[in-house]
């Protein structure tokens, strides 16, 4: 049995994952939520590294509200950027293969073509200066460390899932109100489904040296923006939902949004021998998944 701690067991991905690690033959989940560790503390960390011996560690922990990050700058980069620094100088230490997942809020959104890992992030907000930080430490870490384990970083857009706070669950419940809705449409890039994402990282962590520790762009066959995005939930759903789209200018937030972010998923998918799965068709199998659970 491979052991994997994953961290910030109870957000939208950590639950995923445990959930899959609890279904898998040769793996199983220790799962640790902020209660159980805070990734931010170094001493913390290490301490739950020599009680559990995990064979790997999978980062699910995030400091992810994009807008409050603007004001809550130190406690963003104490989890965003010292966190995932901590689990991967202390999984270097010992050997521990390491995964850590970010975001494609790393870059400008300028670019008209798909993003590419050799492309140079430029963050236009706190959250995604202190992912961008954070992938940076876990790769110096390792560095230093000269450790033999494989470590790497999934760089995700726009996660969703069937239950929990995201876009896909906040839609549902606004149709609920039988009002037209706006929603952006000059944001481009590939909704992800937790679960699928989950997946692909166990499988990782399952057979280490398939993959070469890297950073990686993961995602679907895309890009769409939010209010395509919001058609196609309601029509996938048999909800009839005026929605217009509007401008971001039309709904400012705190923190600016990168209006093209879409991260090109082909070299992973080559170098796994999958095929990028189109962006509607992972939402169609969420939302089935959600009604098989409703019945
Ligand atoms: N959500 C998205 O749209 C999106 C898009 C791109 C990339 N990502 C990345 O994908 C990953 C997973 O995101 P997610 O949507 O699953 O996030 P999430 O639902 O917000 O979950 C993050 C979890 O981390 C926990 N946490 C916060 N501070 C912690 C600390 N100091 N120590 C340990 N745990 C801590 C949170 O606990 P509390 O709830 O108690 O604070 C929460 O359970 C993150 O790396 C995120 O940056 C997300």
């Amino acid at each position: 049995m491979r052991r994997i701690i994953i961290t910030g067991a109870q957000g939208q991905l950590g639950k995923r994952l445990v959930e899959q690690l609890g279904q898998h033959n040769e793996m199983e989940a220790i799962a640790l939520d902020r209660n159980a560790l805070n990734i931010s503390d170094y001493d913390a960390v290490l301490m739950a590294l020599e009680r559990w011996s995990p064979d790997g560690v999978i980062n699910a922990a995030a400091y992810t509200a994009v807008d409050q990050a603007e004001d809550e700058q130190e406690l963003a980069h104490a989890v965003n950027a010292k966190g995932p620094e901590n689990l991967a100088r202390a999984c270097a230490l010992k050997d521990i293969d390491f995964i850590h997942v970010s975001t494609d809020y790393v870059f400008n959104g300028l670019s008209t073509t798909p993003y590419r890992t050799t492309d140079t992030p430029d963050p236009i907000g706190i959250y995604g200066v202190t992912k961008l930080a954070g992938e940076t430490a876990v790769q110096k870490a390792f560095l230093d460390g000269e450790s033999n384990a494989k470590h790497w970083v999934f760089r995700v857009a726009w996660l969703y899932d069937a239950v929990g706070k995201n876009f896909l669950t906040t839609m549902l419940r606004l149709a609920e109100k039988g009002q037209p809705l706006r929603v952006v449409s000059d944001q481009w890039a590939s909704p992800t489904a937790a679960g699928p994402l989950a997946g692909m990282l166990i499988d990782c962590m399952a057979a280490p040296n398939r993959l070469p520790a890297a950073v990686w762009h993961y995602g679907t066959e895309g890009p769409t923006h939010w209010c395509d995005f919001a058609k196609a939930i309601f029509e996938l759903s048999d909800l009839q939902v005026d929605v217009i789209p509007c401008s971001s200018s039309e709904y400012p937030t705190k923190a600016r949004r990168p209006s093209y972010s879409y991260l090109d998923p082909h070299p992973l998918m080559t170098a796994l021998g999958r095929q990028a799965v189109p962006w509607k068709d992972e939402l169609e199998h969420c939302l089935s998944e959600l009604n098989r659970t409703k019945r």
